[in-house]
């Protein structure tokens, strides 16, 4: 693995399976069970210059779980950036003060103009449209997860992408991960304007993947094994594409769909947050309890793999089972309140 991780790009099936070997791993500490203290005395960085709720919480509380410390900014506002101060100085400063930085930016490249002013490790925390590297290594952590526990296999598996596909940086690093691995069906589904780049579409058709478009999900999609809807992301369109816009529920992922066009286990994914306003359409919450709505597991499995990321980054991977101490505090069996044990 390269020092930073910027993009999927940086990534191959060997350090995915690295990773996912170490985030399993972390399962003990993530799960509140057992304590590490590797990264002791370590500092991270959490720069967040968008909106973040738990991509920013879960990597801090991945940091702490490690035994590390966390120093955060959210915002322009309180960031000397507002002050007109380069992404070279503000990396060379903080690259003074942390030891690993997180950092999330609402333009595309910004993260890798940062990372390239610093040793530190620097991990990309979503740039703008561009890519979310950690959302797909836990997506895809997810996905083995389920599958195991459904004794499906991903090689020749179905998977369907629907919402904003064009600007969603998720589905962009997720559909770069997927096509690391044997071929399997992918079918993408988006409103007109906000379909998958052309240049993602060839790449993982050029790995030997089927990629198929379709107009709506008015459709048949009962061998899909997994259905992984997204936000429309209404803050990144030109002032032309916002008037007016509004979408149809025909690409509504919700109960009806999932028992009239879909498996009986087929898994529904997420990479939150849903827009829950009446006019938006985003997935529905008809579904919450349903055992198929995998997206409470999956922004779970957020803590082990991005615990994953930073010991792989900063080396300590190896150090995790000679550090183990059980847990002392009240931990309560099940996190949420519609959470099935599965
Ligand atoms: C997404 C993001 O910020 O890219 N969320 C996340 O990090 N889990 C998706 C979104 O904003 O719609």
């Amino acid at each position: 693995m390269s020092r930073h991780l910027l993009s999927v790009d940086s990534l191959t099936r060997d350090s995915v399976n690295h990773l996912m070997h170490v985030a399993a791993r972390m399962e003990p500490i993530a799960q509140r069970r057992q304590v590490t203290r590797v990264l002791e005395g370590a500092v991270l960085g959490n720069l967040f210059f968008e909106a973040s709720t738990r991509t920013r919480v879960s990597f801090h509380a991945a940091f702490c779980r490690l035994g590390g410390s966390v120093c955060d900014t959210t915002g322009f506002t309180f960031s000397s950036m507002a002050k007109g101060e380069s992404l070279y100085d503000t990396s060379r400063v903080m690259s003074g003060y942390c030891d690993a930085i997180v950092m999330r930016h609402p333009d595309q490249g910004s993260v890798a103009e940062f990372a390239a002013a610093t040793h530190v490790p620097v991990i990309n925390g979503g740039d703008g449209p561009g890519e979310h590297p950690s959302q797909a290594l836990l997506d895809f952590y997810t996905i083995d997860k389920e599958f195991a526990r459904l004794g499906r296999k991903l090689a020749g598996a179905h998977v369907l992408l629907t919402g904003d596909l064009k600007y969603g940086r998720t589905v962009h690093s997720l559909i770069k991960l997927l096509s690391l691995y044997d071929p399997m069906r992918i079918t993408l589904v988006a409103p007109p304007g906000l379909e998958m780049p052309d240049y993602l579409i060839d790449l993982v058709a050029s790995r030997g993947h089927r990629v198929e478009q379709r107009a709506s999900l008015a459709d048949d999609y009962r061998d899909v094994d997994v259905v992984y809807t997204t936000r429309i992301q209404k803050e990144r369109f030109t002032a032309e594409m916002s008037e007016g816009f509004s979408l149809s529920r025909d690409f509504t992922v919700d109960r009806a769909f999932m028992d009239k066009r879909c498996g009986r286990d087929t898994i529904v994914m997420h990479p939150l947050p849903r827009d829950s306003r009446a006019d938006a359409n985003d997935l529905d919450v008809d579904l919450n309890g349903d055992p198929r709505l995998a997206i409470f597991r999956q922004t779970d499995n957020g803590i082990p793999v991005r615990m994953a990321i930073f010991a792989t980054l900063l080396q300590v991977d190896e150090l995790i089972e000679k550090d183990l101490r059980p847990v002392r505090w009240f931990v309560p069996e099940r996190v949420g309140v519609d959470d099935a044990a599965l």
